[in-house]
């Protein structure tokens, strides 16, 4: 039968050791700054005795910021503590730009209109629903765990097939008196349809969220994505392009955002010791600040690289029947974080686990994301409306299949991996 083989490679385990699953091909490895100069940072860091809050953490917060051309760029522990704190934060600056309006601070004017209904649709009572945030499904578990953890309701919204992005008519067609947010994300590294949805929330009132967890890398006409929405939130994670370990970055241009951020980071204390309201300890240590800040300058190079790879993929599989590749919008260079492709199960003759098993048996590593969808997961499943449907996205956890990308990865190793599956094509 076409696709046995050994049972699917995990989805989550510790890649310290690459053969422990028998994998040559590992499905990642991080991209970072040389050791010798990675050592001598760490030991400038250990005789400063600064081990977090110190010149790294700001040095890369101005580089960012720099980057990306926004006001505030915040660095935190991990993309999914930034997004946590993202939507506490949104609350508490609802209030604080509303009553600060008329004072001629630049963030306002921005930011009032799209938080005007944040804090009233969350706080009105206990009694009423709770506020919702739409989302599309076909995203990482991390978007939606951010939303619930604040208490506000996911509601789940299809896809595009062809970017695998947001479907921004989806989100339109579920805006509803409850809506606080809308929440979108660069699938992949692949540019969200920014304009589109910042033209939504201006017409709503209604503050856009971006997970741009994949978002180093890619650009859009030209600028790095980050400054679009009210806020785009980094993840620097070692499957990144531009990692620190462990880290995110949180980019707006809303002073009073940025201000509850940084607040929430520090456990919701302004530095007088009252805590504001019950924050966490969100910090990036200075050691992962000093490898995402010397990564930076990798960053142009590293995303270069793999948009040849994955050029060098679309080249060898183009022809094969039943394999799609992930389109981008016109001015939109992806990250390519991920290069993803879909199987047609009916002509390639095979489903994607079965393709999985085929290249894990030759010590290949995969990965099918996003299977299941944010919607059917445990955790999320019971804030799903089921005689909503999410075809596209059904499809897209069915058939996504993400290849090895990165540092490791070369001409050859595209060459190996595009034979192997243009061999189990043949062999069906
Ligand atoms: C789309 C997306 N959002 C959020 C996250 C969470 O990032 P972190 O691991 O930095 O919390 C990830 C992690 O890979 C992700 O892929």
């Amino acid at each position: 039968m076409p696709g046995e083989g050994p049972p699917l490679i995990p989805e989550y385990h510790d890649s310290g050791d690459p053969n422990r699953y028998g994998i040559r091909v590992p499905f990642v490895r991080p991209a970072l700054p040389a050791a010798e100069t990675i050592a001598r940072m760490a030991a400038e860091v250990i005789q400063s005795g600064r081990l977090t809050k110190g010149p790294y953490c700001e040095r890369l917060e101005a580089a960012v910021a720099r980057r990306l051309g926004v006001r505030h760029a915040v660095a935190v522990s991990s993309c999914t503590v930034g997004l946590m704190l993202v939507y506490r934060a949104l609350d508490l600056a609802a209030g604080s730009c509303r009553s600060r309006r008329g004072s001629g601070d630049p963030c306002e004017v921005a930011a009032f209109d799209a938080l005007s209904r944040f804090g009233v649709a969350k706080t009105a009572s206990r009694s009423e629903p709770l506020g919702e945030v739409i989302i599309p499904s076909f995203t990482f578990l991390a978007a939606p765990a951010a939303i619930v953890w604040n208490n506000l309701r996911p509601v789940f919204v299809d896809a595009e097939p062809d970017t695998t992005n947001v479907s921004v008519a989806a989100v339109r067609a579920a805006i509803t008196p409850r809506t606080v947010a809308i929440a979108a994300c660069h699938n992949f590294g692949n540019p969200c349809d920014i304009a589109a949805l910042e033209a939504l929330t201006q017409e709503y009132n209604l503050p856009l969220v971006v997970d741009a967890a994949h978002g180093f890398g890619a650009s859009l006409h030209g600028r790095p994505v980050g400054a679009g929405g009210t806020v785009e939130v980094f993840s620097l994670s070692p499957t990144k392009l531009l990692v620190a370990g462990e880290g995110g970055i949180v980019a707006t241009d809303c002073d009073c955002l940025a201000h509850f951020v940084r607040m929430g980071r520090e456990y919701g204390n302004d530095g007088s010791y009252d805590a504001l309201f019950p924050g966490v300890n969100g910090r990036m240590p200075e050691m992962s600040a000093a490898i995402a800040l010397e990564g930076l300058s990798l960053l142009d190079d590293i995303s270069a690289d793999r948009n040849r790879l994955a050029r060098a993929y679309r080249d060898e599989l183009g022809d094969l029947p039943g394999i799609g590749f992930t389109q981008t919008m016109p001015g939109a260079v992806s990250s390519y974080k991920d290069f993803s492709i879909t199987v047609d199960p009916t002509r390639f003759g095979m489903t994607r686990d079965g393709l999985r098993r085929v290249l894990a048996a030759q010590g290949i590593e995969t990965r099918a994301y996003y299977n299941p969808p944010c919607h059917r997961q445990t955790a999320f499943e019971h804030f799903h409306d089921r005689s909503k449907p999410l075809p596209v996205t059904e499809m897209l956890s069915a058939r996504s299949l993400a290849l090895p990308i990165g540092a490791h990865v070369d001409a050859a190793v595209v060459r190996e991996v595009c034979d192997v599956i243009a061999n189990a094509k043949q062999a069906v």
